[in-house]
């Protein structure tokens, strides 16, 4: 089959791949027709992992039902279904209080597993025509059948859940004022979330033009945080107090203010600065314990300076960590189904499987308001 290959820094390829096939009872084959890219591919794509050529990406996966394992009970050929980028097993411990991001069964030394992702197990990515889902009747949520929203239904993978995780981490609740750093597709989610959540103002900062209008045409306020301090603008607005609750949707990759550089602590410590004391800070954004490309010895060992000082003394509470998928999916694809949510305001681009080379690239760029996209290895 042909599938999306990593070859190298900020390079990847179409190319056959070997067709995977059913390894366990529990197993079904997914014929994937819509599979989005992440800014966590980018991470891989960069080059600043660990991941070694030859990976198939993809952990944002949506299809049909191509063929069952025996032991399956609840799926059938042909039914549509979109797959948490977490590959959990459904009856560890973690699992089973929840959180399925931690799975302990699906790769063991590590908590939690992905499609196609490094370091998350032996799980080949989605970016491909068929996908393998393992412990299918817990890892595939059923959708209705037909074509219809199939943008909006694939994003229920990742980054919506991961948008609406942000909140829970922030406890966000109706009438909160939040600040959301990144209007990347996680941020813009994110924002989402809070709206639907009831928050009476929500903020989002970043610098793309693109991405800061969208964040505008749901509601939210653009703050451009080339046009000052981003902590500042939002206190100015909110009567010199800051937000109730604040979400880190960048992650180690942030930029610093006004220089073309990396500063991996900059959004953390910008959050502690716009929330007011006692407020809490949801952390969905991603940090790694090494990263070989950080900009300093510390960085590199995944060690930040963040204002622990600070924290403490505004008594911020703070969450982190993957988002457990399965905690949300179901009730965020029935908003979908009652026309109460339309996440699909993030894509930017639906491409067929072929264009996936010059799609990493542009969205790696962020040019051409390549936002989100969304491969179609497959006819739906
Ligand atoms: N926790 C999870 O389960 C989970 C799931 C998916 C993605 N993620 C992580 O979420 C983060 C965002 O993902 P994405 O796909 O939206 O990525 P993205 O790279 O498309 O978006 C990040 C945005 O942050 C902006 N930015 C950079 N520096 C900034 C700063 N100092 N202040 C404000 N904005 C700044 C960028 O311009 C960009 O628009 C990534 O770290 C990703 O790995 C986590
Ligand atoms: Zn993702
Ligand atoms: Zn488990």
């Amino acid at each position: 089959m042909r599938a999306v290959v990593y070859k190298g820094p900020f390079e990847v390829a179409i190319e056959q791949v070997e067709d995977p096939r059913i390894q366990h009872p529990n197993d079904v084959l997914v014929r994937v027709t819509s599979t989005a890219i992440c800014g966590s591919d980018l991470h891989m794509y960069e080059g600043r992992t660990a991941a070694e050529p030859g990976i198939v990406f993809g952990h944002e996966n949506l299809g049909t039902v191509e063929e069952t394992g025996e032991g399956v009970t609840t799926l059938s050929k042909g039914d549509r279904v979109v797959m948490p980028f977490n590959v959990a097993c459904g009856f560890c411990k973690n699992c089973s209080a929840g959180f399925t991001g931690f799975c302990l069964t699906v790769n063991p030394g590590f908590a939690g597993g992905a499609y196609g992702y490094v370091a998350m197990g032996p799980y080949t990515g989605g970016q491909a025509e068929y996908v393998r889902v393992p412990y299918a009747d817990f890892n595939c949520l059923k959708l209705p059948e037909g074509t219809e929203k199939e943008t909006d239904f694939v994003l229920l993978a990742d980054i919506f859940p991961t948008g609406y995780h942000g909140n829970e981490l922030a406890d966000v609740r109706p009438g909160d004022t939040v600040a959301v750093y990144g209007a990347g597709p996680v941020g813009l989610m994110a924002a989402y979330s809070a709206m639907l959540r009831g928050a009476s103002k929500v903020f989002v900062v970043d610098r793309v033009a693109e991405r800061l209008q969208k964040a505008e045409e749901i509601g939210a306020v653009p703050i451009d945080f080339t046009q000052g301090n981003p902590a500042e603008q939002i206190k100015e607005q909110t009567d010199g107090q800051g937000t109730d609750k604040g979400i880190d949707a960048v992650g180690y990759q942030a930029q610093a203010q006004g220089e073309d550089r990396e500063e991996p602590a900059i959004v953390l410590n910008s959050l502690v600065e716009t929330v007011r004391p006692t407020g809490a800070l949801g952390i969905p954004g991603l940090y790694v314990p090494s990263d070989p490309g950080g900009p300093d010895e510390s960085a590199k060992k995944g060690m930040l300076m963040v204002s622990v000082g600070r924290l403490f003394e505004k008594g911020l509470r703070l969450g982190t960590g993957q988002c457990n998928v399965k905690r949300y999916n179901r009730h965020l694809r029935d908003m979908i189904i009652e026309d109460r949510a339309k996440p699909s305001f993030v894509v930017s681009h639906e491409l067929p499987l072929e264009q996936a080379s010059s799609a990493y690239e542009k969205f790696d760029k962020r040019v051409e308001g390549y936002t989100k996209v969304v491969l179609h290895p497959q006819a739906a």
